[in-house]
């Protein structure tokens, strides 16, 4: 199985949720792959944000050997799940879609929370120390939820 994180600039939310993904699958001993790309192409080649990585190294998931990469339409042939942090997001992927088969692979990363009232992960660039904070917390929830959710399926 392999898992692709998108956001926009990849240097934020998606390389969190690659970090707690990657963490939670190894911890699992699952044969699982994880990987993290930006809708955007800013940000190429970088590390992700320095406020991110703190957060994770904080809480114990370090993020700073991933590099940011852009989508691409390739990516809908590498990977079984693309999940996406945001309706942006989700209609950038979409529009490069060749198909509804790979439509069909993209889904708000939030869907996995569906109890929880917020279907977007808020992009932290411009907030504070609180709001990466958060990021990491909701991002924490979804993915542990993605995981129990896939391994019901699988089992
Ligand atoms: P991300 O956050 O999509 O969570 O990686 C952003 C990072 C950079 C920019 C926008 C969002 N930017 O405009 O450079």
């Amino acid at each position: 199985m392999k898992i692709l994180m998108v956001c926009l600039g990849n240097i934020c939310r998606s390389p969190m949720a690659d970090g707690l993904l990657r963490q939670k699958v190894a911890n699992l001993n699952l044969d699982v792959a994880v990987d993290s790309a930006g809708t955007a192409n800013y940000h190429v080649g970088a590390a992700p944000d320095k406020r991110m990585i703190q957060t994770g190294s904080q809480n114990g998931t370090p993020i700073d050997f991933l590099r940011a990469r852009q989508f691409t339409r390739q990516d809908f042939h590498d990977f079984d799940y693309i999940l996406v942090m945001d309706h942006a997001n989700y209609r950038n992927v979409c529009a490069l879609a060749p198909d509804e088969n790979a439509k069909a692979k993209v889904q708000l990363l939030l869907n996995y929370l569906p109890e929880e009232n917020i279907e977007e992960v808020p992009d932290p660039y411009y907030g504070t120390a609180a709001d990466f904070q958060f990021v990491y917390d909701l991002l924490d929830r979804a993915t542990a939820s993605f995981i129990s959710q896939l391994q019901k399926q699988t089992n």
